[in-house]
């Protein structure tokens, strides 16, 4: 899996790092008990003691104000064994999120949410990739897959999928479509598809019905079924019949976005 060859690699790379007394320090904060954020928290920890970053945790009750919460990021902006701050989104609604995200120095934002690290994206000339695009980035690249000229659609503008994947394709020279809930004839839109991105979270939403024959589909959703069961917001059965090549879920893009924080976090390390 390309995900477990990024961490190897890292791992390999803060072996030697640590010989020379840097040890890269990761610090989540995760407010509430949200089981999906939960999950995803556990999943960046235990990528964290694999690659052997120190990584530390600030599990915070649901009525945390939005004061205690920047007190704690500011103090974290100052503590030299930590390079990264990951503030799991999505917050309670009693605290802003934008508030928190530009206390963050940009220089320990390893989610690229802060608008200075956003802005640079937009230039073309950034220090961190956000995560879950620039994974996409690297399987579409894996996958030896050329984007230049390629239409590519994303279904989703949100400010940590869907705006940032349409910088990073852009960049590649892709003519990009961003669809949302307001989008009209939005089958059709996606079936002018040469890579179709999907992230609306809603399950199994996209079936074979909005795919062109041979498209590229990568799924970002991940939802949990009231049976217990995982599913993307695309309908995997439906939608392989038709696809080029397709990313499963779970195990798609999931682990990308993961193999990403963890290089941000050694660039943050490395920078200081
Ligand atoms: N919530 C969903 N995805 C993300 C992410 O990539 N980073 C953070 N901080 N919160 C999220």
């Amino acid at each position: 899996m390309v995900s477990q060859r990024i961490k190897d690699q890292l791992k390999e790379e803060t072996a030697k790092i640590k010989a020379q007394g840097i040890i890269p320090g990761l610090a989540v904060i995760i407010v509430g008990n949200n089981p999906a954020s939960r999950s995803y928290v556990n999943s960046k920890k235990k990528a964290c003691e694999l690659i052997g970053y120190y990584s530390r945790e600030y599990a915070l009750p649901e009525e945390t104000t939005e004061e205690e919460l920047k007190a704690l990021v500011q103090e974290l902006n100052q503590d030299d064994q930590i390079h990264g701050i990951l503030v799991q989104l999505p917050l309670p609604k009693h605290i802003n999120e934008e508030m928190v995200i530009n206390t963050i120095i940009p220089e320990k934002d390893v989610d690229a949410f802060h608008p200075a690290n956003v802005g640079k994206i937009m230039i073309g000339n950034f220090d961190f990739l956000p995560c879950t695009p620039a994974g996409i980035m690297e399987l579409i690249k894996e996958s030896e897959i050329d984007l230049e000229g390629k239409h590519c659609v994303i279904i989703g503008r949100s400010n940590i999928v869907g705006k940032p994947m349409s910088m990073l394709l852009l960049h590649k020279n892709a003519t990009v479509t961003i669809c949302h809930s307001k989008t009209k004839n939005l089958k059709e839109v996606c079936k002018e598809a040469d890579v179709l991105v999907v992230a609306v979270g809603r399950p199994q939403m996209v079936d074979a019905s909005y795919i062109k024959e041979g498209a590229v589909v990568i799924d970002v959703g991940i939802n949990r079924l009231s049976d217990g069961r995982l599913v993307g917001d695309v309908d995997f059965d439906s939608a392989e019949k038709v696809a080029g090549a397709i990313t499963p879920v779970p195990g798609g893009v999931g682990p990308m976005t993961i193999a990403t924080l963890m290089k941000n976090t050694l660039t943050a390390a490395l920078k200081k």
